[in-house]
């Protein structure tokens, strides 16, 4: 059967979602939000019934940020949002994913986890896989390579005091980062990342869409299309790390119907 997914919250970022998963053309799409006349106009509904039987709901509702506001500060004013929003996208797809988007994240996942009591492999937050895009872009652009070479990965927290760029295991085309360039530099660079959304928000006077839009469909895609991708990911931890009860962003395993924690990130560690 033809896989089915729902985003919640048709702003720019719910938008730009529709319109990459419609481009790749192996889901059907059902984009929802509160407001009249704004989701029709992006092909959406009101109506949380037409949600029914999604295999993954994509919450992106909320308010975004403005100049001046940290992801903290929205944390208010969102929390309602995605209870409400959570406990209605169980109720229509009681078997659906839930990838949490909606600001502050990890907060967020909390919220819809308390609201929903599912499992872990059933909420997944998503900000590492934006962070990660950041420091690797960053990074490709400081040595002139293609970022597809850049492999390196975002941890921690979505705030920027939080996040965590893992410099000490960052490669470009397989050489380690540190062998690649100066200390200074890689500072620079991971300071950058960790502040690229407060960056974004400067420029466009609100949250950024693009690029948040395109992580969140590579998570949605592993589950989907079974591509078991390792991905960083704010996961329900329960003991791993010495960490029990909180989300953080680590590398998880994205597939159909399961989740797993990464081995690969056991030996990561902030550096
Ligand atoms: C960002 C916001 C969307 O990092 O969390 O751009």
């Amino acid at each position: 059967m033809r896989k089915k997914v729902t985003i919640v919250g048709a702003g720019a970022t719910g938008g730009s979602m529709v319109e990459i998963l419609q481009a790749k053309g192996y889901c059907d799409i059902v984009v929802v939000d509160i407001i009249e006349g704004l989701p029709q106009g992006k092909a959406g509904t009101n109506d949380w019934k037409d949600t029914a039987g999604s295999d993954v709901v994509v919450i992106t509702s909320g308010s975004p940020r403005k100049p001046g506001m940290s992801r903290e500060d929205l944390v208010n004013i969102n929390a309602n949002i995605v209870r409400d929003v959570a406990k209605k996208a169980v109720q229509h797809s009681p078997d659906a994913i839930i990838v949490e988007f909606a600001n502050p994240m990890d907060a967020m996942c909390h919220i819809a986890k308390q609201a929903t009591n599912l499992p872990r492999n059933r909420i997944i937050g998503q900000g590492g896989m934006l962070d990660s895009t950041r420091f690797r872009t960053f990074l490709g652009w400081e040595v002139g390579a293609s970022v597809k070479d850049v492999d390196a990965y975002v941890l921690g927290g979505h705030t920027d005091a939080t996040m965590v760029p893992i410099v000490s295991h960052a490669f470009i085309g397989g050489i380690p980062l540190r062998q690649l360039l100066p200390k200074d530099r890689i500072d620079a660079i991971v300071e950058r990342t960790r502040k690229a959304g407060t960056e974004i928000v400067g420029l466009l006077g609100t949250s950024a869409w693009y690029s948040p839009a395109w992580g969140t469909v590579e998570m949605v895609e592993s589950i989907l299309l079974d591509r078991k991708r390792i991905l960083p990911c704010s996961i329900h931890l329960e003991g791993e790390y010495g960490i029990k009860g909180s989300f953080v962003g680590v590398l998880a395993q994205l597939g159909a119907r399961r989740l797993s924690r990464s081995s690969w990130s056991r030996t990561s560690s902030p550096a």
